[in-house]
């Protein structure tokens, strides 16, 4: 069921259920993170294997020293700068916080999500929420409540609609290594914007936290029908228009109908672009339709988490 009642989240959470929750990044896929029973129907719901670990989300900054045991001055400046916000930290976990939620790591992922009514339901509850996106394992996130109930709503009792999601990618996750901190996944707040806080910072070329499973996550985000990268115009000579759909940033192509092609930002507007991308995804991979092509945009400010995705998404599997 659809709605938007966070007393009634509340209670299907409180009893040990999974709620998907609206945030500013991308709906998530939320359950008590201090019980296993909730953590082990996250997993099962979403059908994501258990060495992919979740992230926890809190109401407040001062919750931070009950699930970790550490908060490095970087961290703190980061998190006094951007919580609530898309930016997830790595810090040492506090033995609360069970194995099966860090898959066994020694740090847990924290974050405050900047959404109301997401923070209106944490502020209400005596624990904090694991939520991973509320998408099948490998699939593209959800930003909006349609999006859970299309893919994942026979399997949960209550989806929290907080309307379309304002940043649309997932949040940047950094740790810290030494004094070094350590962008892991790019997402929804810019390296340019971290930097600007804490000075340069070290970014993971595969933007995975999980060295252990090395490659065996870079086939996600991935649409049902194969996304190939490159220059449009070229692109466009290799298919027949109604076998192709078209994903771009700023220009559209008078080769194809409208009803084909997605232009994320035609002013050029990064944010933008990343508010639209997994809806765009979404729209052409329902399209009767062979192959979607798509252009990179350029590799800065949210360019780059874009970039990310729609690499992953091209990714062979
Ligand atoms: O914006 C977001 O981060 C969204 C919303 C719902 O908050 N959540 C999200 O979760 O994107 P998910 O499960 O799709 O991605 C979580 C990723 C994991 O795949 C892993 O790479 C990293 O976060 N992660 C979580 N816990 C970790 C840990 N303890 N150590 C290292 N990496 C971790
Ligand atoms: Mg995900």
């Amino acid at each position: 069921m659809i709605g938007t009642c966070v007393d009634t989240a509340a209670l299907h959470l409180q009893a040990d259920k999974v709620v998907a929750i609206p945030t500013e990044t991308v709906y998530g896929l939320a359950g008590n993170a201090l019980s296993e029973k909730a953590l082990a129907t996250i997993f099962q719901v979403k059908n994501r294997p258990q060495f992919d670990p979740l992230i926890v989300h809190i109401a407040d900054t001062a919750q931070v020293s009950r699930y970790a045991t550490d908060f490095p001055e970087k961290a703190q400046q980061l998190a006094a700068e951007f919580w609530p916000g898309p930016l997830t930290l790595l810090l040492p976990k506090n033995n609360i916080i069970p194995d099966l939620c860090t898959s066994g790591l020694s740090r847990v992922a924290l974050r405050i999500p900047n959404h109301p009514l997401a923070l209106k339901l944490l502020k209400k509850l005596s624990f904090p929420l694991a939520a991973p996106s509320a998408n099948p394992f490998g699939y593209i996130s959800p930003t909006t409540a349609q999006h859970v109930a299309d893919q994942l709503g026979d399997k949960i009792s209550y989806i929290l609609d907080g309307g379309a999601c304002q940043v649309g990618l997932e949040s940047t996750i950094v740790g810290f290594e030494a004094d070094e901190a350590v962008v892991y996944r790019k997402g929804g707040l810019s390296i340019e914007a971290i930097e600007a806080v804490i000075g340069k910072v070290r970014v993971m070329q595969h933007s995975t936290s999980q060295p252990a499973a090395p490659g065996m996550l870079k086939s996600h985000y991935a649409p049902r029908i194969p996304l190939m990268l490159g220059n449009l115009d070229e692109l466009l000579k290799q298919a027949h228009p109604q076998q192709i759909g078209i994903l771009s940033f700023r220009k559209k192509y008078i080769q194809l109908p409208d009803s084909q092609q997605i232009v994320l930002s035609e002013t050029g507007n990064y944010a933008e672009a990343a508010q639209r991308l997994f809806a765009a995804l979404r729209y052409l991979d329902s399209l009767p339709i062979r192959i979607i092509f798509a252009e990179l945009l350029p590799e800065e400010d949210l360019g780059r988490a874009i970039n990310d995705r729609l690499r992953r998404a091209a990714a062979v599997r």
